[in-house]
């Protein structure tokens, strides 16, 4: 797995396949693995390249981080992972959940660089007051007991019951993911998402081409919210996965690899 120097910390990727770039940025507290179904089906047309997240899987976090990992340090990450693999022609971004906290920071920030935006299983809107409280009450947990409180606290939410039966092997891997994870990029991290900036009044401004994608059971970034999404953005089109819940890319990833296609093909 390549590995670069990004200022003061090293970040791994991987990356498989040619064409267009299609970079894929995980989930809360996940590394890249949970793309495993869209690097296997998707890199014969793509070159799909997915980054541990700063602090997840085998990048380091930056000491300057590790009391608070912001969305917005995400991106500026990614925007300098396209840099030093010398990518200058427009991406496809593609986050889930934090992974898509991180691209709506990206879409602000380095709107150029984009020729289009995949949402999936997200949120536009901030943490409540109580949201808030409770992301740094977990970090708190998860600094004195480890990673274990959060897998606890989250897998449960993760798939549709559906999923749940049929991919034992799956939940599995995602624990021992979370598990991996060091306690301190953990809480980095659930401060970070805490203070995330709202983006549901910038969202019209949004002008380029998205797609959402939504699984049909999803308990955190529901059907309803990601529809309002789509409606709030002049180029968005969403599209609800059956048999799936918060990782639709996972539990169903043939209906979610044949929508970024299509996707992709229109662009
Ligand atoms: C995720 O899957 O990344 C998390 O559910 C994001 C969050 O906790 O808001």
């Amino acid at each position: 797995m390549p590995t670069v120097s990004l200022n003061s910390f090293k970040l791994h990727f991987v990356e498989q396949g040619q064409g267009t770039p299609l970079v894929c940025l995980h989930g809360f507290p996940l590394n890249h693995a949970m793309w495993k179904e869209q690097l296997a089906g998707l890199s014969y047309c793509y070159r799909v390249i997915a980054p541990d997240l700063q602090g997840f899987g085998q990048s380091e976090l930056a000491t300057s981080n590790s009391e608070r990992l912001t969305m917005e340090q995400l991106a500026d990450d990614v925007n300098a992972l396209l840099d030093v693999l010398g990518i200058t022609e427009p991406i496809v971004l593609c986050g889930l959940s934090m992974g898509g906290y991180v691209a709506w920071q990206f879409a602000k920030k380095y709107p150029s660089r984009l020729k289009g935006l995949i949402q999936c299983d997200t949120r536009a809107i901030a943490d409540t007051p109580e949201g808030v409280a409770n992301r740094h009450r977990l970090a708190g947990l998860v600094l004195e007991n480890g990673a274990e409180v959060v897998s606890t606290a989250m897998l449960p939410n993760l798939f549709a019951a559906i999923t749940s039966e049929r991919q034992q092997a799956a939940i599995s891997q995602m624990r021992d993911i979370i598990h991996a994870n060091s306690p301190r990029t953990i809480a980095a991290a659930l401060r970070g998402m805490a203070e995330r900036p709202d983006v549901r009044a910038w969202l019209p401004q949004c002008d380029v081409p998205s797609l959402l994608i939504c699984g049909i059971d999803d308990k955190i970034s529901t059907v309803t919210e990601m529809q309002e999404m789509a409606r709030s953005m002049p180029r968005a089109n969403l599209v609800v996965v059956p048999e799936a819940g918060h990782m639709a890319p996972l539990e169903n990833p043939a209906v979610v690899n044949a929508a970024i296609v299509e996707f992709i093909k229109q662009l």
